[in-house]
């Protein structure tokens, strides 16, 4: 298996709200890939975050790729807004979504990347079906909704799995995200079973921004 560029994504759910500005400016200051925002509507996950006017404000502040995880129920009704504020990559639940094909194409009619996310008590047959129409596939590592929980370790079999079937089926420009409580001291564990962009909140976000991208970075390969 070829190894593709590890990819660091902080995401803003750990940031400082009233700084949301500074800490995208950080992050890409002190060597992060991607900036990972979780957009959460209070119904398919048990929490509310920020819209795309938050997203639009602060996309004058770093050239970095915005990655936006949508977490809602009728994603298709706002992935125009969600373009329109800047997003560079958009992800759909596939456990929220009724017509997966249709919103993977309509992501992609923008000239964006498409991904889907899989919870991790979701088969990855969901991925096998779906990998024709993706650019990525994130897996969570945790049940969506909150920052700062505790990994869950069965979910590395299904990353190795599909990682294994993008590899034999010629899905290689396919990329692996996973998402959900990687820090430094696991993120190895990780890429190790074939992901390549390594969504952190609290692992970046707790302490001192600049050593632990530098630590995740280090501890990555
Ligand atoms: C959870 C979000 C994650 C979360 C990760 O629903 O999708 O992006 O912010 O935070 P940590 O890294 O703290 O688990
Ligand atoms: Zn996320």
């Amino acid at each position: 298996m070829k190894r593709k560029k590890i990819k660091i994504a902080p995401s803003l759910l750990s940031a400082d709200f009233a700084n949301l500005g500074r800490d995208v400016e950080m992050c890409d200051k002190y060597g992060a890939d991607i900036i990972h925002l979780d957009i959460m509507d209070g119904h398919f996950v048990p929490n509310i975050t920020f819209g795309p006017q938050i997203v639009k404000s602060i996309r004058p502040y770093t050239k970095l790729p915005f990655d936006v995880h949508l977490m809602i129920e009728d994603a298709d009704r706002y992935i125009p807004d969600f373009v329109n504020a800047g997003a560079d990559m958009i992800s759909v639940h596939v456990e929220a979504s009724r017509h997966l094909h249709r919103s993977l194409s309509l992501i992609k009619s923008y000239g964006i990347s498409a991904g889907i996310v899989l919870n991790p008590a979701t088969p990855s047959e969901f991925a096998y079906e779906a990998a024709e129409y993706c650019d990525f596939i994130l897996l969570m590592s945790v049940n969506p909704g909150f920052g700062g929980q505790s990994f869950i370790p069965s979910f590395l079999r299904k990353c190795e799995s599909i990682a294994n079937f993008l590899d034999n089926n010629s899905y290689n420009h396919i990329e692996i995200e996973v998402d959900g409580g990687i820090k430094a001291d696991n993120i190895r564990s990780v890429t190790d079973a074939g992901a390549n962009i390594i969504v952190s909140g609290s692992g970046v976000f707790t302490g001192n921004i600049k050593s632990n991208i530098e630590a995740l970075k280090q501890n990555s390969n």
